[in-house]
């Protein structure tokens, strides 16, 4: 297998220390490697004319994950992912995006309600050399959300290599709230991303018929860009807005010694309560908000935990085991001896949620996800796609939903494979109404635009399609394990 020969390799395994290849990763202490944490520059952009503007490069980079050994990426104003924008509601902003890749690309915005021309889906292509400046109101309350690529049959690689971002829209409500909110001092972005890596340190992306099916898993998590950091907490309250940004990976997120967090917010914004947990499940393209108290001066390791994934059955259970589904591995570590008091709290009530009652909604639509199990399956990006929703793979020339602004839907996701699959729907935050057949419980119950559907399982949720619509352009909605999305796993849809 070529995992195994990876690992062998002396040349990485003097360089950092494999994930999942390590019997135990504690003894094998990743930390040795003192890595800092790395913040994301912080990009407010420039109001130019009432308009908050940004100028954003996608080019080719370099980076050295391993020291002493270059890895080809790509990135945003950076040679990997790029700035955390940030702006407030009722902004109205452009973003000036050049194109320096030498080829074609696209740059979403992910969890935006928005018009369908300016949502940097596959439609909206920019072409090698070429800019696009896409320009729109910020209508989505206080929350973190993110851009990347979404080139067709290309999202996964590109992604992969680096054409990522956060962004953190601030509204008046959660400014008033007193939390913890410096960014990069008590207000900490997380894009946690899984790697895998060729002897010579270049990204190694999918390569094997069990990649394609599954997505991509890495054996080394990067974080920032960085595998394994160490952060110096500043505060002894300290947030994190946590970014699954892996291409296929879930995690099962927690603290090494168990401690309990006060879970905030979710995709689309903040909780009506917070919650206390000890764990929570992160699909990919998902964000929590979290804030951790600190204040015993101890180290602590975010970690995940087994169990990531829901039960998965048969030859699938085996796949995903051989592939380190089910293993725990350390994330980055939290020193806090030098953490100050903070005067940030988190207060028992946060915001107030919209009250939304199914009966309002026009009725309910099914969505079915499949997939083709096998030999012989490989993700070849030419229309031989091994993906469904509906019984169909992505077709640019196809609408698959026809939405009206101004109403509610109910989405029935109904997965009929093996394997979990985290369904994002564009332009739009939506709410769980029940998850095979509970109630979504308090942690369950915020604004989210991904969610995941267990094997076999059936998740309806409650869509509001607002503010925006076009009778030509479409949005998509897809399975967010990338490798899926690519392989067909997509479909459009035509809000009017
Ligand atoms: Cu995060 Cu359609 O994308
Ligand atoms: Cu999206
Ligand atoms: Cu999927």
């Amino acid at each position: 297998m070529q995992r195994r020969n990876f690992l062998k390799s002396s040349t990485l395994a003097t360089a950092g220390v494999a994930i999942f290849g390590s019997k135990s990763l504690y003894s094998d202490d990743i930390f040795e490697q003192k890595r800092e944490f790395v913040v994301p520059p912080l990009y407010e952009g420039k109001k130019i004319d009432g308009k908050r503007v940004f100028d954003l490069n996608l080019q080719k980079g370099e980076m050295e994950f391993f020291q002493g050994l270059k890895t080809q990426t790509i990135g945003i104003n950076a040679p990997f992912l790029g700035p955390t924008l940030r702006a407030s509601q009722n902004d109205t902003i452009k973003v000036n995006i050049k194109n320096s890749l030498g080829y074609d690309s696209t740059i979403h915005w992910h969890g935006f309600e928005l018009p369908a021309k300016m949502d940097g889906g596959p439609h909206q292509i920019i072409r090698d050399s070429s800019i696009w400046s896409p320009e729109f109101a910020i209508k989505n309350r206080a929350s973190m959300l993110w851009y990347h690529s979404h080139l067709l049959h290309q999202t996964g690689a590109q992604v992969y290599k680096g054409l990522a971002g956060l962004f953190i829209i601030d509204d008046i409500e959660s400014q008033n709230l007193n939390l913890p909110h410096e960014y990069g001092i008590d207000d900490i972005p997380v894009v946690l991303q899984d790697r895998n890596y060729n002897n010579d340190g270049s990204f190694r992306y999918v390569s094997s018929q069990q990649e394609s099916m599954m997505g991509i898993h890495g054996n080394y998590v990067l974080v920032n860009g960085v595998i394994a950091p160490t952060l110096r907490a500043k505060k002894k309250l300290t947030r994190f807005r946590i970014l699954n940004g892996s291409n296929a990976r879930y995690y099962l997120l927690g603290f090494s010694d168990n401690r309990k967090f006060q879970f905030i917010g979710s995709d689309g914004g903040l909780l009506e309560q917070p919650v206390a947990l000890s764990q929570i499940k992160l699909a990919p393209a998902q964000r929590i908000d979290i804030v951790v108290d600190v204040s015993d001066g101890k180290d602590v390791v975010l970690k995940s935990y087994r169990g990531a994934n829901s039960q998965n059955m048969g030859m699938m259970g085996m796949m995903m085991r051989n592939m380190g589904f089910d293993r725990e591995f350390d994330l980055m570590k939290i020193k806090s001896k030098d953490a100050k008091n903070s005067t940030a709290t988190v207060p028992q009530n946060l915001i107030k949620h919209p009250v939304w009652d199914p009966k309002d909604s026009v009725g309910v639509r099914n969505i079915v996800l499949q997939m083709r199990m096998g030999m012989g399956m490989m993700n070849r990006g030419n229309g031989d796609d091994n993906f469904f929703i509906n019984g169909k793979s992505m077709d640019m020339n196809r609408i698959d939903a026809i939405a009206k602004k101004d109403t509610f839907e109910i989405w029935k996701i109904i997965n009929k494979s093996p394997m979990s699959h985290p369904l994002h729907i564009h332009n739009t935050q939506f709410k769980t109404l029940a998850i095979n057949g509970r109630k979504p419980n308090p942690s369950e119950s915020g604004f989210m635009d991904t969610v995941s559907v267990d094997p076999m399982g059936i998740v309806y949720i409650m869509v509001p399609f607002r503010y925006y619509s076009d009778n030509k352009v479409p949005y998509m909605f897809h399975c967010h394990i990338l490798e899926h999305e690519d392989g067909g796993m997509m479909g459009q849809l035509l809000v009017t």
